[in-house]
């Protein structure tokens, strides 16, 4: 376990966020929401462009930082989907995967679900099997050799077909031990759930959990949240800070012990604000809010800086963030035995 001699540079730092920091850093921790291609840092595109021989269209890591100009999904969307190009190889999935879990381990973060967008590969001609291997190798030697256990979601791009959809779903039976759960993200505009009911129903026949992206400020999101609700009967919602504004929603995701992944620094970039309230007001209304990273290379954020960030500027206590990470714990797709097990380190921190 890493201790506070990890936080640098400490010394510049007030003594209050100091030890606020040194608690968070401390903490067992879980993450629900992260985008794997999310997790390519600059550097490693970089790496793999000059391996691949592909051209990016900046010349160092900085000029791609200074470019990332984003402000809601679709300007996002366009950087994501550009700088993944340099993903081609089995070992590319590997570096990129295993770049992530060294991070998690090096936060504290004992335990993942990560998603992945196999279509956003396969459209450029990039077989599944190198995608789902490369990545699995990664979790497999990060269990073993960091401790740091993970499971995978299998994310559907939104903006295209439902047949599409039902073609990953089929290709993925192959590898059905490796996956714990489907996912829909990408473009929510005019995409709602019930465009793949039929792909999420045969998905749960087949074993898999259902979770989908109702993005914060999307259009007709109340629409979208009510459908997966109702209609797809999803086990978890990712971000979901929307359905604040509909209080018998709130009062079903509560009944229902659905978790909300929440992305605060993720959601500054679209609304401006860490949306701190909204986490406060669904803990108060008992629904499950956990906190995640989204795509922490591009948002220059992973799990602890997210945590800061709620400490340092929504004036988050102590007391707060161990309930955040519990609620992380409480609503993962993990066995009884291995959710208690990470309770109870949980608990054993928490003194
Ligand atoms: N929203 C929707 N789709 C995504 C995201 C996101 O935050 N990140 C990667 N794909
Ligand atoms: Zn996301």
């Amino acid at each position: 376990m890493l201790g506070i001699a990890a936080l640098s540079p400490t010394y510049t730092l007030h003594s209050e966020t100091f030890m606020m920091r040194a608690f968070i850093q401390n903490l067992p921790k879980a993450e629900l929401h992260v985008h794997l291609e999310g997790t390519l840092e600059p550097e490693l595109s970089f790496a793999l462009a000059t391996r691949n021989g592909v051209k990016l269209d900046h010349d160092t890591p900085e000029a791609l930082i200074a470019a990332y100009d984003f402000h809601d999904l679709p300007s996002f969307l366009k950087i994501y989907y550009k700088a993944m190009e340099v993903l081609l190889t089995e070992q590319d999935f590997f570096d990129m995967s295993w770049a992530y879990l060294k991070k998690t381990r090096e936060q504290n973060v004992l335990y993942c679900e990560m998603f992945f967008d196999p279509q956003a590969h396969t459209g450029r001609g990039v077989a599944f099997d190198t995608v789902i291997q490369g990545i699995h190798r990664a979790q497999v030697q990060a269990a073993s050799e960091l401790g740091v256990e993970s499971q995978l979601v299998m994310c559907f791009l939104r903006e295209l077909s439902a047949e599409s959809a039902m073609q990953t779903l089929l290709a993925s039976l192959s590898y059905k031990e490796w996956i714990v759960g489907v996912g829909l993200d990408s473009e929510e505009k005019n995409n709602p759930p019930i465009k793949f009911a039929e792909v999420f129903a045969r998905a749960r026949s087949e074993g898999y959990r259902l979770t989908m992206h109702c993005d914060v400020n999307q259009l007709n999101t109340l629409l979208h949240i009510r459908q997966c609700l109702d209609d797809i009967r999803v086990d978890r919602i990712d971000h979901g800070i929307n359905s604040l504004e509909d209080p018998a929603i709130c009062a079903e995701i509560a009944r229902r012990g659905l978790g909300l992944t929440v992305c605060p620094v993720s959601n500054r970039f679209v609304v401006q604000n860490l949306t701190g309230e909204e986490i406060r007001k669904m803990m108060a209304l008992g629904m499950k809010a956990t906190i995640n990273s989204d795509d922490p290379a591009y948002f220059r954020a992973y799990m602890n800086e997210n945590l800061f960030a709620l400490a340092e500027e929504a004036g988050f206590e102590q007391a707060e963030i161990a309930q955040l990470v519990r609620n992380s714990f409480d609503v993962a797709w993990l066995s009884d035995e291995r959710r208690q097990h990470y309770l109870d380190l949980l608990d054993r921190r928490l003194g």
